[in-house]
């Protein structure tokens, strides 16, 4: 097991042939807090002119056994990051440390990753039994853990391996009994029924990728991570191609396993629910550049900036523009708050000044009149059962989102009041987009 270290990784692809070669990151309209954190760090890759920079001064370090989910959305560079790791793209610049050693200039098959596709992978004409073993069969079995003498050194009363190989080959075919097993054929057996033991596929070994399930397909990839027992497992969208069911309850049977395994884990999703669910910290990407690294109800409780606000939770967060009249009061056309005493010295800068309110649809709730509640008219109803989502608009710019309990009844055009619960509001800063701490 290790830690993983990313350091000031940056990353560009040459342009395509009437590709508009300016970067989508310098036209960011988001600062963040990292980038403030790194402005003493020397901005080592001026990637030359048409090239398209996909990361920028990415800093992230895993703690060895962690969990770490890295979301934004599509596009933002996710699978670029995990193939710079795995070692199948090559860095613009920076480093990476997987343990203590500088994998940079290592291949892929010496860093000890092993990587999971959204895709599956399986080699279509093997078993699952073969799939699984296909990784170990290719590696010297050197580990003690195993004991198998280490595949170097060849006594000389030892069979030649490649005899050995070539005579396994010759007899895979035949019945159990008369099959010749190498000793590292025996330890490869163990490795791979303790696996499918482990993920529960057993009665799957012998059958062929094409008469699987997508979920079992799953299962059987990540089975052959887990048989190489590698000391990072990093994950890309593993579960995007199975249906929710079996999307909920793959993701925990990975948590699961990962607890157990205690392997060092990056998982790529576009998805806040998989990130909220499965991350003991979450990295929040956009564009390119780590906007966030915090626990998932960090994430939810003090969101670094819009950006980060928007992209976590379900729906979204709802920003209304508002001016800040100081000490405490925020105004709106349509209404008037005043705030916790705690945002007095956050408001004293933005006196006069406008400055993003940020309210998620589960801290506004149906009201009476009053100057500090919003008028807004009813324009979609979802009741879901358990919760009711509203869409209501509260003036021509501005259409919120908001969640009530499934026993109040609301109707489309209902003009309602809705108030805010104060001590749960979020302040952004209308140009940076940035936080306003309170
Ligand atoms: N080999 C490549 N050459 C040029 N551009 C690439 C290459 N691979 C990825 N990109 C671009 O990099 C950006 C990020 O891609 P990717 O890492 O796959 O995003 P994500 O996984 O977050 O959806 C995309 O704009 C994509 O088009
Ligand atoms: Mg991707």
């Amino acid at each position: 097991m290790a830690q993983v270290i990313l350091e000031n990784i940056y990353k560009s692809f040459p342009g395509r042939k009437g590709e508009r070669v300016a970067t989508p990151i310098t036209a960011e309209p988001l600062r963040t807090n990292v980038e403030d954190d790194l402005s003493q760090t020397v901005d080592s890759s001026s990637p030359s002119p048409g090239t398209v920079n996909i990361l920028r001064r990415i800093n992230l370090t895993v703690k060895d056994g962690e969990f770490m989910v890295l979301v934004g959305p599509s596009g933002c560079g996710k699978s670029t990051l995990l193939r710079l790791i795995a070692g199948l793209e090559e860095l613009t610049g920076g480093k990476i440390w997987v343990g203590d050693t500088l994998v940079n200039d290592l291949p892929p098959k010496e860093r000890d990753i092993a990587m999971v596709f959204q895709n599956y992978a399986l080699y279509p004409h093997l078993t699952v039994y073969d799939n699984i073993a296909f990784g170990l069969r290719r590696t010297k079995l050197g580990n003690e853990e195993w004991g198998v003498g280490s595949g170097e050194e060849e006594k000389p009363h030892q069979i030649p391996s490649w005899v050995e190989n070539v005579v396994v080959g010759m007899t895979r075919s035949l019945p159990k009994k008369l099959r010749y097993r190498s000793e590292k054929e025996k330890a490869v057996d163990e490795q791979v029924r303790y696996v499918a033991k482990l993920l529960q596929i057993e009665p799957l070994l012998n059958r062929l990728p094409k008469q699987l399930s997508g979920g079992q397909k799953q299962r059987v990839a990540l089975g052959r991570a887990i048989a190489r027992n590698p000391q990072v497992f990093l994950m890309d969208e593993p579960l995007s191609n199975l249906d929710a069911k079996l999307r909920a309850e793959t993701r925990s049977q990975i948590v699961k396993l990962q607890r157990q395994l205690g392997t060092t884990t990056i998982y790529v999703t576009h998805d806040q629910t998989e990130a909220m669910t499965m991350g003991d910290r979450i990295a929040v990407m956009n564009q390119g550049k780590i906007q966030q690294i915090a626990s998932p109800l960090q994430l939810y409780n003090q969101p670094a900036n819009q950006f980060v606000a928007e992209f976590i939770g379900s729906p979204p967060m709802n920003f209304i523009p508002v001016q800040v009249k100081a000490p405490l009061l925020i105004q709106h056309s349509q209404f008037r708050l005043t705030l916790p005493d705690v945002w007095e010295p956050f408001l004293q800068n933005y006196d006069g000044r406008s400055i993003i309110l940020g309210i998620r649809p589960e801290h506004l709730s149906i009201a009476v009149p009053a100057p500090k509640n919003l008028l807004v008219h009813v324009e979609l109803v979802e009741a879901l059962g358990n919760d009711t989502y509203l869409s209501v608009r509260l003036d021509q710019t501005s259409t919120l989102q908001v969640r009530i309990a499934p026993d109040q009844i609301v109707r489309i055009s209902d003009e309602i009041w809705l108030s805010i619960v104060a001590d749960k509001i979020h302040l952004f800063d209308p140009q940076t987009g940035e936080r306003v701490r309170g």
